[in-house]
């Protein structure tokens, strides 16, 4: 599905949006990289330096995991919802039939990305900007989620698939002290990635005409 075919001036714009439109929900992943860690590393620090944010706040954090350490946050997902299991708040044949299979899914997968948002460091902002201080913490969150959008791009243009979760708060204890991760970084979201080993879902759209509008051309 996309746009009517045009051309564009710069060859890179028609790679960009072929990229994005190739980007897709994986969830059969395996341990094994099409790149190198210092690759992966890269895209990760470029999406971290280069995202733009609100007035330049800068405010996301993120976490690299690979390998071992990519599993040990999906043990800490195992655990905490075992924890929900033995509490009763969880029925035990959901976690054993839905829930696990899931979550060892996402831990057979080659590495996660930690998304945080730093609220805390706003403070001196929103005292200097008063009147926008309500919105420095939307306004940090999308710039989040750009930077996870860029993430799960680059990757799945090198060859990756990957999937989004949020487990947060479930798991955000365990993850700043199995990562000695300052107090105030705030986990939003977890990109799994690993070498596809199964097709995407079937995906539909609803009518570009009922989400789109173009006025002056
Ligand atoms: C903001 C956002 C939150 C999402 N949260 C989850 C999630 O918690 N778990 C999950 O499996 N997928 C999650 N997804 C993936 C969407 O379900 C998926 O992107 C959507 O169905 C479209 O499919 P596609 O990614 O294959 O294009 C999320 C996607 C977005 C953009």
């Amino acid at each position: 599905m996309g746009s009517t075919a045009v051309e564009f001036k710069n060859p890179a714009t028609s790679t960009l949006l072929e990229v994005v439109k190739a980007r897709r929900t994986y969830y059969g992943l395996k341990a094994e990289s099409p790149i190198s860690d210092d690759a992966i590393e890269s895209i990760v620090q470029d999406s971290v330096l280069h995202v733009p944010s609100s007035f330049n706040t800068q405010t996301s954090r993120v976490v690299l995991l690979l390998k071992e350490e990519h599993q040990k946050v999906w043990d800490i997902a195992i655990g905490a919802m075992e924890g929900l299991v033995a509490a009763g708040a969880v029925p035990k044949e959901m976690f054993e039939n839905h829930t696990k299979p899931k979550l060892e899914a996402f831990r057979a997968a080659y590495g996660t990305v930690l998304f945080f948002v730093d609220y805390e460091s706003l403070a001196p902002i929103k005292e200097k900007f008063a009147i926008y201080a309500d919105k420095f913490d939307p306004f940090a969150l999308e710039s989040n989620a750009m930077s996870q959008y860029l993430v799960w791009l680059a990757l799945e243009a090198e060859g990756f698939g990957a999937n989004l979760q949020h487990y947060s708060p479930l798991i955000d204890d365990q993850v700043t002290k199995t990562w000695n991760l300052p107090a105030s970084w705030k986990l939003d979201a977890q990109l799994v990635f690993g070498v596809p080993t199964s097709g995407a879902g079937e995906k539909t759209f609803a009518p570009i005409e009922d989400r789109f509008k173009v006025f002056g051309k």
